[in-house]
């Protein structure tokens, strides 16, 4: 697909708002950008195809309503470079916590390879042998990310190959892209962690937000079902709980995501923001640990799932729709429709939380905004 590669995470963020259509009038745009972006803090420049420079997202999507043809240039070294930064409010004993929780639950493994002389081009790849044909595969040991469980993430189906992914959210239910959707009836492979393949039926499937609207952005989202649960030896991937509405670390904060590509490597960016539908990752730091193993998402890595790895286990953020970093649809923001559609399907089975009650002070709640 061409999605991924031509459209960047400035232009998910400003369409997953709603902010460019082309049904807008140029005055109702205008209103549009005010409302959108004085709800954002994205303090970033911003390169035009145009050879402008645009210090803030507002004067990026003002500029958007007078020219449609306007792109980001991300050769240009001067974008996405942050140029102020906010002021610091300090983290809450939650946020500390649960920071701490996410960088461990990566940068542990990645100091551990490092310390192991493993280079980062032998720890990505998660198989070191996939015979999608003779239907075998051995788990790469030198993979960094070898002894998590990540089985829930499948590496090939009859539709597109090694394309699309697919990521169970249960034994019975996957989710994919919705702009890159696996069809019914296609074969979903997963692969246990010895190596034994599990294949099963998508026996039907439902796109969050319905059938109309425009667009995939902000509802890039498919919840399929399988003809039969995978067994035990197969995991599911967990969600953040439903609570949080809101995640932006500060710029200092780089929270490590694991993602995967169409090749199958555990790839590493930093996490950027979720806010409502939209979420997105960042470029890490070219000098740290993260960069080692992060990688430009591109056409055909389309629908590959992002994750916190959280108390050793995997929590799934969104699937790729955008390229670059990479981003997508946040899954929290349709928690309530996928646990909808999941119950629509059959199955017998809703989303699972993480729970993050050991980062929580006595009785507190999970807090709506984190950040
Ligand atoms: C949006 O922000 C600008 C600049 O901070 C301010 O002048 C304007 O009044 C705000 N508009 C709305 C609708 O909040
Ligand atoms: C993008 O930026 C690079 C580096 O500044 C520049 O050489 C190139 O001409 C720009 N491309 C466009 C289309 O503006
Ligand atoms: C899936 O396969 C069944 C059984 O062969 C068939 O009845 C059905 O039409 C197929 N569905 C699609 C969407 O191809
Ligand atoms: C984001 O979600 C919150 C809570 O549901 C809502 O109040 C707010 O209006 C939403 N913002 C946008 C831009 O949709």
């Amino acid at each position: 697909m061409l999605y991924i590669a031509a459209l960047l995470p400035v232009f998910l963020f400003l369409a997953t708002e709603g902010a460019v259509t082309t049904t807008q009038s140029p005055v109702d745009c205008h209103a549009h950008a005010v409302a959108v972006c004085n709800k954002t803090q994205l303090h970033l420049n911003y390169c035009g195809n145009d050879g402008k420079i645009y210090h803030d997202v507002c004067t990026l999507m003002h500029a958007l309503c007078e020219n449609h043809n306007l792109r980001p240039n991300y050769t240009n070294p001067a974008c996405r470079v942050a140029h102020v930064t906010t002021t610091a409010k300090p983290l809450t004993p939650f946020e500390q916590a649960l920071f701490s929780a996410i960088e461990h639950g990566i940068d542990d493994r990645l100091q551990k390879t490092k310390e192991l002389g493993i280079s980062s081009a032998q720890a990505k790849p998660i198989f070191s042998v996939q015979d999608h044909t003779h239907k075998h595969y051995v788990r790469n040991p030198k993979c960094w990310a070898y002894d998590l469980d990540l089985t829930s993430i499948s590496p090939w189906n009859s539709n597109l190959r090694n394309r699309k992914a697919g990521t169970l959210i249960s034994p019975r239910h996957a989710v994919w892209a919705r702009h890159y959707s696996i069809a019914t009836n296609s074969t979903l492979r997963f692969v246990t962690r010895d190596g034994t393949v599990v294949d099963r039926r998508v026996a039907a499937s439902r796109a969050v937000n319905g059938k109309g609207g425009h667009g995939f952005y902000g509802r890039d989202i498919v919840v399929g079902v399988l003809d039969q649960d995978v067994p035990d030896t197969i995991s599911f991937a967990k969600v953040m709980p439903h609570q949080i509405m809101k995640m932006y670390p500060p710029h200092d904060v780089h929270l490590p995501v694991l993602s995967t590509d169409q090749e199958e490597k555990a790839l590493v960016a930093d996490f950027f923001i979720f806010n409502n539908k939209s979420i997105s990752l960042r470029t890490p730091g070219t000098s740290s640990l993260h960069h080692d193993f992060y990688e430009s998402k591109i056409s055909g890595d389309s629908g590959n799932p992002s994750f916190f790895v959280l108390h050793d286990q995997l929590v799934l953020l969104f699937t790729f729709t955008t390229g670059g970093a990479g981003g997508g649809t946040n899954l929290l923001y349709y928690h309530d429709e996928i646990n909808q559609i999941m119950t629509q399907l059959g199955g017998g089975y809703q989303l699972t939380e993480i729970d993050l009650g050991s980062f929580l002070q006595g009785n507190q709640a999970v807090p709506a905004l984190v950040g």
